[in-house]
């Protein structure tokens, strides 16, 4: 288990001073002009060396992100746009840094901007999180009382200009060229990519789009060195993480800990062990609503990183995992998460506005075993005719826990359906 003084976040739990005065005494913004002296080329090559993948979901490396960023200016403006529109399922992990170490984020908004040539940020924060959103701005309001942003942030010789948005709970607005959208003034629908933002993002200008979590670690790693963050974890999955355990855990909780420890460790350690003990698990979602579910069974010798995950049919995304007793009805559960994505669709591409209806009327035969068995593989089949046929990830994200579903726990469709179950699912539908 991570030691103490290997946290970054050292006020998860809200238990310190999260002003100013109380991050200093942290330890942020220590040095923060001596680490923007070491130019930006130092600065996107140790992000690359720390082996950092992206906090938001897809875990795509960061520094190689930052560095699709143009050196030279052609006249247009560059950007840093933080995704803070936290909205998947279960995930709930960048609200506390908001909440309790909004520093973290400001001042790495401030070094990753300067390494990507950008003198403006935009933070665009859930419009549900308003204690986040007044805890942030007081944060930046300090930040630019004491100088560390603005004209000549913290004595670097930049100028750099802070600025928060705020969304208004739609959850397709956090796919990242949806925001961008959303931030203009205009309806969140996603773009077609490419290009991708950082060669037309923000108002057509050069933009790089990244996580809360992404953005927050930048300073301690720049400070504490590559080699530091890639000592935890493993080869291509390094770092430290905020991970978080939802469902029938006995502690639900939000946690860091290092990347790449066993996915039991995670819950009998943070979470107090699954309610009823570990025999009684049935299933976790590793990361959020857009993951394939995982039975028990394949969580044998299960590590909690993006490799092992994507090797074992799914994927890390968020890392704030859904645990499953054997009391959950899992068709029911993955059918609740189809009735999301159909209604959080934006419905501008044909498969995933006509196939998240289809998958969720199959999903509402099957929680009631009112299907016919043939109606699996339809169901499988259409999940494939969305998946990879969408302009953006919400069409993957709805097909992949059906598939998660089918590949695991299939006997429990097919017995549901031969034996007509129906009293359970059909009352809670009829309460829906
Ligand atoms: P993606 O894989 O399309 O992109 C990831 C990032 O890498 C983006 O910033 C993209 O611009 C960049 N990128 C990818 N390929 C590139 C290339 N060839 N050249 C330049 N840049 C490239 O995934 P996306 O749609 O950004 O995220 C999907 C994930 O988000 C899901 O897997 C899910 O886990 C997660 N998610 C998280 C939510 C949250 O609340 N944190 C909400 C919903 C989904
Ligand atoms: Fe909209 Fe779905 Fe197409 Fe994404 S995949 S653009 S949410 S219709």
């Amino acid at each position: 288990m991570l030691k103490d003084e290997d946290r970054i976040f050292t006020n998860l739990y809200g238990m310190n001073d999260r002003s100013l005065r109380g991050a200093q005494a942290r330890g942020h913004w220590d040095g923060t002009a001596d680490i923007l002296q070491k130019g930006r080329d130092w600065i996107i090559q140790e992000m690359k060396d720390s082996g950092l993948r992206g906090r938001g979901g897809a875990g795509f490396p960061t520094g190689l992100k930052w560095s699709f960023m143009p050196k030279e200016s052609d006249g247009r403006p560059s950007y840093l746009v933080v995704n803070a529109d936290e909205s998947e399922p279960a995930t709930c992990k960048d609200r506390e840094i908001m909440r309790h170490d909004p520093h973290t984020l400001v001042e790495g908004c401030l070094i990753a901007s300067f390494a990507m040539g950008a003198h403006a940020a935009y933070i665009y924060i859930r419009g549900e999180f308003i204690r986040e959103r007044e805890a942030l701005q007081a944060a930046i309001d300090e930040a630019y009382d004491a100088g560390l942003i603005g004209r000549n942030a913290a004595g670097s010789g930049w100028n750099f200009d802070l600025y928060l948005s705020h969304g208004a709970g739609a959850y397709i607005c956090g796919e990242e060229t949806a925001l961008l959208e959303s931030l203009e003034g205009k309806k969140g629908m996603p773009r077609m990519k490419p290009p991708f933002p950082a060669g037309a993002g923000l108002y057509g200008c050069p933009t790089t789009v990244n996580n809360v979590e992404s953005i927050a670690v930048v300073p301690t790693i720049l400070r504490r060195g590559a080699d530091w963050f890639a000592s935890f974890g493993r080869p291509n999955n390094s770092g430290t993480k905020l991970f978080a355990l939802t469902g029938h855990v006995n502690t639900p909780c939000v946690f860091e800990d290092e990347m790449s420890l066993p996915v039991r460790e995670l819950i009998e350690k943070h979470g107090g062990g699954v309610r009823g003990g570990w025999d009684n698990l049935k299933a976790i979602i590793p990361g959020g609503a857009s993951c394939p579910v995982l039975s028990k069974e394949a969580l044998e010798g299960a590590i909690m990183d993006f490799d092992w995950m994507r090797d074992n049919h799914s994927s890390l995304g968020t890392g704030c995992m859904i645990v499953m007793d054997n009391d959950t009805d899992v068709i029911k559960a993955v059918w609740r998460l189809s009735k999301f994505f159909k209604h959080e669709s934006c419905g501008q591409c044909t498969p995933c506005r006509e196939g998240t209806g289809w998958m969720m009327r199959v999903m509402d035969r099957l929680v009631t075993g009112d299907a016919e068995v043939e109606e699996i593989d339809m169901l499988l089949d259409v999940t494939k005719q969305v998946e990879g046929h969408t302009i953006c990830a919400l069409g993957d994200a709805a097909a992949w826990p059906i598939q998660g579903l089918i590949r695991h726990f299939r006997d429990e469709i097919e017995e549901r359906i031969k034996h007509k179950r129906t009293g359970r699912g059909a009352s809670v539908l009829a309460a829906q």
